[in-house]
C-alpha cells in the first residue's frame, strides 16, 4: 500500500506572526514548483504554528501547497475554557490539521490518554486531521516497555473511534529521549516501533484501515538523518521540531521525502 507522505513542522513556542510568515515566504520559494501533494511521490507539507501566529501564516500560505495546523485542540466546542481554543476556530481561521498529545503536552500540561481521546475526537467531527503523538521516555526504553507504552496511548488515545475516522488521523511515534536532544532513534529502532504500532492499528481497526494510515517519525530529524528514516517500510513522514525553524533545512526534509521509499 504506498502510502504519502507528510512532513509536518511543529514550531511549538517559536515565531511571531512577522517571523512565521517570512519562514512561509522561504519554504515556499524552497519547495518543488507548483507541487502537487501526493502526486509523482511530493510529500504534504504542514506547518504547525503557535496559536496567535495561524492567521498570518495562513495568508502567506495561500496559494502553496503548504498546509497549516495547530498544536492543540480543546474537546468542547465553546464555554467556560480558559486558554482554550476550540474545532470550529481553528477551522475558521484556516488549519486543517492539529498536533494532539504531543510529549510537552503530556509531560508539562498534564495530558493524559482520556484528554488526548477527547481532543482527539473533536478534531475528527470537525474534519480537523489529527496528529496524534506517542512515544516512551528514556526511562521506559531502558526498562524494557517502550511496546507497552506505546499500546496503551494507541488503544487509549483513539478508543471509540471507528476505521472510518481513522481516515482523519495521523499517528507521529516521538520517542521523548529524541526530541530536542539531538539523539535519533537509529533507522531499525523507529522502523521496529512503527512497524509494532501498525500491528496495533490492524488489530483495532483491521488490515485496510491500518495499512492507509501514515505514521510519522518525530525526534530530532534533520536532513542528514531523514532520507534513512524516511525510507523505512513504515515510517511515512516526519514531525520535525528544531529543524522546521531554518526554512532550508525544512525543505530539504521535504526533499528527502520526496524521493524516499
Ligand atoms: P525536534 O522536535 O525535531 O526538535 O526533536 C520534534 C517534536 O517535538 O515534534
Amino acid at each position: 500500500m504506498s502510502r504519502c507522505k507528510l512532513i509536518a513542522g511543529n514550531w511549538k513556542m517559536n515565531m511571531t506572526s512577522a517571523e512565521g510568515s517570512q519562514l512561509v515566504e522561504a519554504i515556499k520559494e524552497l519547495l518543488p514548483d507548483g507541487s502537487d501533494a501526493c502526486q509523482s511521490g511530493v510529500p504534504e507539507v504542514l506547518v504547525c504554528p503557535p496559536f496567535l501566529t495561524i492567521g498570518s501564516v495562513v495568508n502567506a500560505a495561500r496559494g502553496s501547497c503548504v498546509k497549516v495546523g495547530a498544536q492543540n485542540i480543546h474537546w468542547e466546542e465553546s464555554g467556560a475554557f480558559t486558554g482554550e481554543v476550540s474545532a470550529s476556530m481553528l477551522n475558521e481561521a484556516g488549519c486543517t490539521h492539529a498536533i494532539i498529545g504531543h510529549s510537552e503536552r503530556r509531560q508539562y500540561f498534564a495530558e493524559t490518554d482520556e484528554t488526548v481521546n477527547k481532543r482527539t475526537k473533536a478534531a475528527v467531527k470537525a474534519g480537523i486531521v489529527a496528529v496524534v503523538c506517542v512515544g516512551e521516555t528514556l526511562g521506559e526504553r531502558e526498562s524494557g516497555i517502550t511496546n507497552d507504552i506505546v499500546e496503551r496511548q494507541i488503544r487509549e488515545g483513539l478508543k471509540g473511534l471507528t476505521p472510518a475516522d481513522m481516515e482523519k488521523i495521523v499517528i507521529a511515534y516521538e520517542p521523548v529521549w529524541a526530541i530536542g536532544t539531538g539523539k535519533v532513534a537509529t533507522d531499525e529502532q523507529a522502523q521496529e516501533v512503527h512497524a509494532f504500532i501498525r500491528v496495533i492499528l490492524t488489530d483495532m481497526f483491521g488490515e485496510a484501515t491500518s495499512g492507509a494510515i501514515r505514521i510519522l517519525y518525530g525526534g530530532s530529524m534533520k536532513p542528514d538523518n531523514a532520507k534513512g528514516l524516511l525510507a523505512q517500510k513504515d515510517i511515512d513522514g516526519g514531525l520535525i521540531g528544531g529543524a522546521s525553524l531554518k526554512a532550508t533545512d525544512f525543505a530539504a526534509i521535504v526533499n528527502a521525502a520526496s524521493q524516499g521509499k
